[in-house]
Parts: C-alpha cells; sequence; structure tokens
C-alpha cells in the first residue's frame, strides 16, 4: 500500500553526492522535504533544482533539510550540478540522492509505470521532526512544482503543530487563520487574545497566533 499521511517515513540508508547518509540520522531534529525527479540533464528537472537549491535560506530558516533523488547515479549528480550551476545561476546546495538500484524510489512508491517508465515521478514528501509523513504531493513530469507552495505548507504544518489552528484556502504566512471548531468560544477568547471573527460557529477566524 501507498504511503500514507500519518506513516513513518522509510528509513534507508543511500549514496549521495554529500556520501553515504542513513536517513533517520541526517534528518536529525530537523523538518524533511525528500523529493524525487525523473531524470538527470532534463530541462524541467534542472529548473526545479536550481530554483530549490535558490531558496535554501527559506529552508534554513524554517528548520527544514532538503534531499532530491532520481534512479540516476551519484556520479551523474555531480557531473548535471554543473550544468544546473551554468544555466540557473545557483550551485545546488543540498545532496542528491543517487538510487540506480531504485531501492529507496520503490520503498516510497516514487515509481508510477503507468505514468513513466521505470523512471520517478515528481514526488515530494514533507516529514516532521517526529520521522512522520505530513504531506505528499505527486506531479507527473511533464509539469514542474512549485517550490514556493512547498514552502507555504511548511508554515502552515509548523503553525498547526503549535496551535490550535487551521489555515484557509490560500493562506500565506501572516494571513488570518481558521479556530479548531472543537474549542468553545469562552476557550477560544483565552487562547485567542487577538480576538476572532464569527462568520459561522464552525467558521471563526483569527489574526495568525505566532505573528
Ligand atoms: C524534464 O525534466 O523535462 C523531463 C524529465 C523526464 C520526462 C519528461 C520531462
Amino acid at each position: 500500500m501507498a504511503l500514507q499521511l500519518g506513516d513513518e517515513a522509510p528509513d534507508f540508508e543511500a549514496e549521495t553526492t554529500d556520501g553515504t547518509i542513513r536517513f533517520h540520522e541526517w534528518l536529525g531534529d530537523s523538518w524533511g522535504v525528500l523529493f524525487s525527479h525523473p531524470k538527470d540533464f532534463t530541462p524541467v528537472c534542472t529548473t526545479e533544482l536550481g530554483y530549490t537549491a535558490k531558496l535554501k535560506p527559506d529552508f534554513d530558516r524554517r528548520n527544514v533539510k532538503v534531499i532530491g533523488l532520481s534512479v540516476d547515479t551519484v556520479a551523474d549528480h555531480n557531473e548535471w550540478a554543473k550544468d544546473i550551476e551554468e544555466t540557473q545561476g545557483q550551485e545546488v546546495n543540498f545532496p542528491m540522492i543517487g538510487d540506480p538500484d531504485k531501492k529507496v524510489a520503490e520503498l516510497y512508491g516514487m515509481i508510477h509505470p503507468k505514468s513513466l517508465d521505470s523512471l520517478t515521478v515528481r514526488s515530494v514528501f514533507i516529514i516532521g521532526p517526529d520521522k512522520k509523513i505530513k504531506l505528499t504531493i505527486t506531479y507527473p513530469a511533464s509539469t514542474g512544482r512549485n517550490f514556493d507552495e512547498i514552502l507555504r505548507v511548511i508554515d502552515s504544518l509548523q503553525l498547526t503543530a503549535n496551535y490550535q489552528v487551521s489555515t484557509p484556502v490560500n493562506w500565506v504566512y501572516g494571513g488570518d487563520v481558521v479556530i479548531a471548531p472543537s474549542i468553545p468560544d469562552e476557550e477560544a477568547k483565552v487562547k485567542f487574545p487577538k480576538g476572532f471573527n464569527t462568520l459561522k460557529p464552525y467558521l471563526r477566524l483569527t489574526p495568525q497566533p505566532n505573528k
């Protein structure tokens, strides 16, 4: 069965462009983003990796470690990294897993043969400090992902891990959030001292509590 939200992210040992890692040990107490791309030396993947590398300060600020994967070798990753730097103007500053025997790709269900024959599709797993899977997304090879959206989701996950709120449609950091319907009004007044706007008893908006 495919990995589901709340499952423990499977641990593995793998060769990467930063040497051999054990995944859980490498994650430590950080959040993690493990993402696959279909193939080295391909156009969309080149843009994705360059852009993700540019976001490193944003990931660092959120205590998130990023790691990429494809079924290419580490030697290919290292060679391709030169093209990424040349064309995207950014050095690849996170490790890339070489997975030519597809061990990790199969462990995480990153190969969808009816979509792309024996290569990884564009999977993303966001993993919490508890090593549990918090988000999965899967894009086809023809569509590059929006890594700003991945940062946005991390902001939501980190906020909702600490406060009894959820984030509404198209929320971005700093926007109003939704108070959990399970919290009675009297308790909400104490927990959310900035106040809240009741549109319906189940739909109460309050300013982002940690701002
Ligand atoms: C790309 O990155 O452009 C790509 C890779 C594999 C299949 C299709 C597109």
